[in-house]
């Protein structure tokens, strides 16, 4: 058994006793109060879902097991020469709560060289999709058809104790893992290269090898890290986690999970709103002929775009309300590496202009960045030009997180999900506005 899966099966033995207990002894325990405003407006800010693989404080970011961003940035073990960590420690650290050390990174490093082959058929099912489709449909579409190699549906089928679900999710999560560098890649090379695929190298880690079959020198090995790791969890409530999680729950299988979520991913409220910064400032650099734009003309563009009724992209967030400490890491490297590029001129522009306008504005509950203020400028930097695959970026280093998710589901026996709904007319009643006897508008009398 790998060093991993036996830390994880004693952590999964210590930890059901507490979720036991919550349940049994204090299910009737009231948290929060629920408002016809939640129940209408998507559910926000309802406490309803459990997750100890991450958490995101509105006011200080995401912390990945307890570990903020810049802790996990420092802590976790990096490649010789490299300046990101192994995207493989961070699976590490969200199944364990613990720090890997060199050792037990370079074990997983090698588990993933070996689960990484992908099917011939996989090659195919990208193969067939007409032309102008979007990578992302392809993404998911490629991970659904390797559902036949769930090791948890044949292993339900032939009947397996509950305790022992985790295990196989286990390791069709680490055989999922393994190969999306190879999915992604491959579709990349089929939409934007003429199909032509580079072989990946079983000698280089999970973000060397990408870089390597995207054709990118370095440093897009610390890009890609980089990228995959902060991307990797944002808790459970955002519309990728939450889908998982909600089609995990039906006992499904981590390919028909993690399908469903790029599906999710795949939205312009969620994942697609990174390549909408980088259209959205070509737009402006197009409209200045190349020049950068002094503090007042890029005041002009956020007013113009937002007098135009459009939002500004790359700022907000449902539930942050201070700048992404996503954001923030990415701006640090490219303060490092892009600050001759234009397009980070621009950007750098945005951080200074458009808080205080989105403030003055008065909508906006948070007017600071977001991660994907700056993650297309980065990507464009080195290359990858074509925004439509930036959601496939977002989708890979997402998995991580998700995987994490629906293993300690199944390790912790989380039950079916299936909130509850009421209809408009009981809603009215409740807020006193419909007699229910006399089914009558009372606003109509
Ligand atoms: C992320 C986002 C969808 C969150 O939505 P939300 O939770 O409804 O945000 P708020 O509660 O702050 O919205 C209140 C109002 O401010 C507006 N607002 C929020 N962010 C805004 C922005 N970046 N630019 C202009 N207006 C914005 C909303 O459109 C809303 O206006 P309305 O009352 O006319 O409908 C939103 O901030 C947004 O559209 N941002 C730009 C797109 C983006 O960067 N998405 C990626 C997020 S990681």
């Amino acid at each position: 058994m790998s060093n991993l899966k036996s830390i994880l099966r004693e952590k999964i033995e210590d930890w059901r006793p507490r979720t036991k207990r919550l349940l049994e002894e204090y299910g009737n325990t009231v948290v929060d109060k629920v408002t016809i405003g939640q129940i209408i407006g998507g559910m926000r800010g309802i406490k309803c879902l459990v997750t100890d693989i991450s958490y995101l404080d509105p006011n200080e970011g995401i912390r990945y097991r307890g570990y903020t961003l810049p802790e996990v940035f420092e802590l976790l073990p990096k490649p010789k020469n490299a300046e990101m960590p192994y995207v493989e420690g961070l699976l590490h650290l969200m199944l364990t709560g613990e720090i890997p050390n060199a050792s037990q990174v370079n074990d997983l490093v090698d588990e993933f060289s070996k689960r990484r082959i992908l099917p011939r058929y996989v090659y195919e099912v990208i193969d067939a999709w007409p032309c102008c489709s979007h990578p992302m449909a392809m993404f998911s579409s490629a991970i659904l058809a390797m559902a036949r190699e769930s090791f948890f549906a044949k292993k339900y089928k032939a009947g397996i104790s509950k305790n022992e679900y985790w295990d196989p999710m286990y390791e069709d999560s680490l055989n999922l893992l393994a190969k999306l560098p190879e999915i992604g890649s491959y579709i990349y090379a089929k939409l934007y290269r003429d199909g032509k695929r580079i072989v990946g190298n079983p000698d280089l880690d999970f973000g060397a090898n990408f870089a390597h079959m995207m054709g990118k020198p370095k440093p897009y090995d610390d890009v890609a890290r980089m990228h995959f790791i902060i991307h990797a969890d944002h808790e459970s409530g955002n519309v990728s986690a939450h889908t998982a999680h909600l089609v995990g729950s039906s006992l499904s299988d981590v390919y028909l999970s993690t399908s469903a979520m790029i599906n999710g991913l795949a939205g312009p409220l969620h994942g697609l709103a990174n390549q909408e910064v980088l259209r959205w400032l070509q737009d402006l650099m197009d409209k200045m002929g190349g020049d950068i734009p002094t503090e007042d003309e890029m005041r002009q563009y956020v007013w113009d775009t937002l007098h135009s009724g459009q939002v500004i992209p790359g700022f907000g967030h449902a539930v942050l309300r201070k700048t992404d400490p996503r954001y923030m890491v990415q701006r640090e490297f490219s303060l490092k590496h892009l600050t001759d590029d234009p397009i980070f001129k621009y950007v750098d522009l945005l951080y200074k202009v458009v808080p205080p306008i989105l403030k003055e504005q008065g909508k906006a509950k948070n007017p600071w960045p977001n991660v994907d203020a700056q993650s297309g400028v980065i990507q464009w930097h080195y290359g990858v030009t074509e925004y439509d695959f930036y959601t496939v970026l977002f989708g890979i280093g997402r998995a991580i997180g998700i995987v994490a998710n629906l293993i300690w589901d199944r390790a912790l026996l989380y039950p079916l999900e299936r909130p509850k709904s009421l209809t408009t007319d009981m809603l009215e009643e409740m807020a006193g506005i419909r007699d229910k006897n006399l089914t009558v508008d009372m606003q109509d009398e």
